[in-house]
């Protein structure tokens, strides 16, 4: 009933050459995938020589970030309305990468996350715990925070996606187990029940990021309360993407 989203989160990889040859390789690669979505979020520089080679395509562009303005004295920020005019249709917000070496705030990240809707970008909200919080049990006060925080006064009418990323899974080579994953998203959908009621909180796709692999995505797709993936490192190379887009197959 969801559809699946396999998304890209290149962090800061790739030149504007880099990522137009992945561009070239990979729409040939995933051409004939139509029973899910694919969305790719290189950086900045990278999303509007990329819209181009994508035009057409079964490839949405994101973005990584953005600030919530329009425009103005601003520097070094990018704004909604210059992402959608650059091609994207999404946009990560709240990143553990983010919060933990950027020090992004729960209020900050909220006043993206409703800038974005506003201005028809799909927010990708990502909560997750760091290994400490895990440890000391305070992973579902953590989400739920996060979540609900990052969430306030986003009306049930937006479109948006939240992607659970355990801090401590990240470029770490350890996965959280399919059945670890899916108690933290059954959690978030209980959680999005009581914020917006069961008929929303169920169309909402929410993703696990967190050294997602060709080896374990069928078996984190398997879950019912896992919908996508937010993939870092192995959304790098056209053939390890490419196999966890098209997981099952
Ligand atoms: O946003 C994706 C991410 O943080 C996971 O990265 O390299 O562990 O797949 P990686």
């Amino acid at each position: 009933m969801r559809r699946p989203l396999i998304a890209g989160n290149w962090k800061m990889n790739k030149t504007v050459t880099e990522s137009i040859e992945f561009a070239k390789g990979f729409i040939e690669a995933v051409k004939d995938v139509t029973d899910r979505d694919i969305m790719i979020a290189p950086p900045f520089t990278s999303i509007y020589p990329m819209a181009e080679v994508l035009k057409g395509s079964n490839v949405y562009l994101g973005a990584q970030n953005m600030y919530f303005e329009e425009k103005g004295a601003f520097t070094g920020e990018v704004s909604p309305i210059m992402l959608k005019d650059a091609g994207c249709k999404f946009v990560i917000l709240g990143h553990s990468e983010r919060r933990y070496i950027f020090g992004e705030t729960d209020e900050l990240i909220n006043k993206k996350v409703l800038s974005a809707v506003s201005h028809e970008l799909i927010p990708v909200l990502c909560v997750g715990e760091l290994l400490e919080e895990r440890e000391l049990g305070k992973t579902f006060e953590v989400v739920e925070r996060q979540l609900s925080e990052g969430l306030k006064g986003v009306p049930e009418s937006a479109e948006f996606v939240i992607a659970y990323e355990p801090v401590w899974a990240i470029g770490t080579g350890k996965t959280a187990t399919p059945q670890l994953a899916e108690e933290i998203h059954s959690f978030l959908r209980e959680k999005l029940t009581e914020l917006y009621g069961k008929s929303k909180a169920d169309s909402v796709r929410i993703l696990y990021g967190g050294s997602v692999k060709p080896e374990n995505v069928e078996g984190l797709m398997a879950m019912k309360n896992i919908d996508g993936a937010l993939v870092g490192g192995a959304s790098l190379k056209v053939d390890s993407f490419e196999k966890i887009v098209k997981f099952g197959r």
